[in-house]
Formats: C-alpha cells, sequence, structure tokens
C-alpha cells in the first residue's frame, strides 16, 4: 500500500484538533521521551537553520525551538488545520507545502528532521532525495516514525496496533478510519537495514539506527 496523499491530507485535516492529546494518550506518553532524545541528537549537530518536515501540529518543530533557541526553525506540512494549531502553539515559522516538492532552495538547511511524517509520505525515495537537495553539504537528517518489534512482542503489539488503537482512536477521536490506517503504514514502513539502505541510495552517508521502547518505534539519521 503506498499512502494516498489526499486520504493523508483529509485524514488529518479532520483530526487536527485533537491530535495532539490523542497522539499522547495512544502512546502513553512516550512519544515525548523519543522527541526528547531526537532533539539531544540535533543539538550535537549544533544546526544554525532547520527544516521540520511534516511538522504537523509542531510538536518536535517547538521542543527544538524551545531547547535550541539559537537554531532558526521552520515548520512545513502540506496540511493547513494542522499548521494552524503549530503556529497558535507558538511555532515562529511555517511553511504550507508538499514535502515531496518543497519551495525551497538547494543546500539552504544545516539539518532536516521529520517525526512520523516520511511513513505518510506516497514516495520514500523521492522524498529522502528532496530533504538531501534541501541540505547543505554535511547537514544532518533525522528520522523519528513507528516501527514493528520483532519476536513475541510483535504479536502482542500488532494486537494492540490492528485492534484496540483504532477502537480506542475511533471513540477519542470519532475518526477511527485514520487510526486503522496508522497500523496499516506502520506494517508497510521501512524498518532497520532496509531503512539505512534507502538512505544510503538517496545518497546519504553513515546511516544509525536506534530503536526506541523495545522497537515500536526508531530514530534514524544521517549525513549529507
Ligand atoms: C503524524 S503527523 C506528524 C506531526 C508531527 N511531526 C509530530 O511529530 O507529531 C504527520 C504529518 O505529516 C503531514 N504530511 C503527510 N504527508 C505530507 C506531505 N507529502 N507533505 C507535507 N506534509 C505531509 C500531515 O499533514 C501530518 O501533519
Amino acid at each position: 500500500m503506498t499512502p494516498d496523499a489526499d486520504y493523508v491530507h483529509a485524514a488529518f485535516s479532520r483530526i487536527a484538533e485533537r491530535y495532539v492529546t490523542v497522539n499522547h494518550v495512544l502512546s502513553l506518553g512516550v512519544d515525548i521521551l523519543w522527541r526528547i532524545r531526537a532533539v539531544e541528537l540535533v543539538a550535537d549537530w549544533k544546526p544554525s537553520t532547520l527544516l521540520d518536515v511534516a511538522t504537523g501540529t509542531g510538536d518536535l518543530a517547538l521542543d527544538i525551538q524551545w531547547e535550541l533557541p539559537e537554531v532558526e526553525v521552520l515548520g512545513v506540512d502540506f496540511c493547513e488545520p494542522m499548521l494552524e494549531i503549530a503556529r497558535r502553539r507558538g511555532l515562529r515559522h511555517t511553511l504550507c507545502a508538499d514535502a515531496m516538492h518543497l519551495p525551497l532552495p538547494h543546500s539552504s538547511f544545516d539539518a532536516v528532521t521529520t517525526a512520523f511524517g516520511l511513513r505518510n509520505m506516497r514516495d520514500y525515495r523521492a522524498a529522502l532525495q528532496e530533504f538531501r537537495r534541501v541540505l547543505r553539504p554535511h547537514g544532518h537528517l533525522l528520522i523519528l516514525d513507528f516501527s514493528m518489534p520483532e519476536g513475541i512482542f510483535a504479536g502482542l503489539y500488532r494486537l494492540y496496533l490492528h485492534h484496540a488503537l483504532p477502537r480506542l482512536a475511533g471513540i477519542l477521536t470519532s475518526a477511527p478510519s485514520a487510526y486503522s490506517y496508522l497500523g496499516e503504514s506502520i506494517e508497510q514502513f521501512p524498518r532497520c537495514e532496509t531503512m539505512c539502505h534507502l538512505l544510503m541510495e538517496a545518497e546519504f552517508s553513515n546511516p544509525v539506527y536506534l530503536p526506541l521502547f523495545g522497537g515500536i518505534a526508531a530514530i534514524y539519521y544521517a549525513q549529507v
């Protein structure tokens, strides 16, 4: 299944107002810890300019803006209702645009981040190439997204993902289909070595994979 951009756009427009709360409830708050780890990694790179792609309601971009005030952060998303909330929450610079065709010059950012965004894009390879295009030489890319754990935990996690989560989210958002889509998108999203391979195909170097919380999420980072 390739994510359909119209479906993704409509789904996030529908859940925008409740996205932040529902996210923290469904992840029992651990997504906050994953973003803290992401910000720590970004801090080590000491970027001056950073593009947060698929910024949504701005969760990661706002953490970076608050923790690293010296960094100029631009959040880009193609869903205006999500961006509107990001602005309301204090994200200073936003741009409504498709991540697959960024209206931004070549080599214009020291770092690109994307949290729970790449998985929703229709062509991962093309998206990675677009991220690389806007990065300066030696710039850094960080991807935070869900993954699938291995072993016995995988079975339990699939029960949660495909059965409990859409029901619970349906009650909280009145949009259960958006969360059935979440499970399907996680299943088909490249993980571990496959993602590192995609990064190298897009001409990123030294890709690193950090599993989070038993492998239900992962951070990948690499350099131009
Ligand atoms: C799950 S939210 C993630 C939001 C935020 N990064 C976070 O960590 O909570 C996914 C976001 O990706 C955006 N998105 C998906 N495909 C996109 C694309 N092709 N271009 C721009 N934004 C996109 C959606 O509009 C949505 O706001």
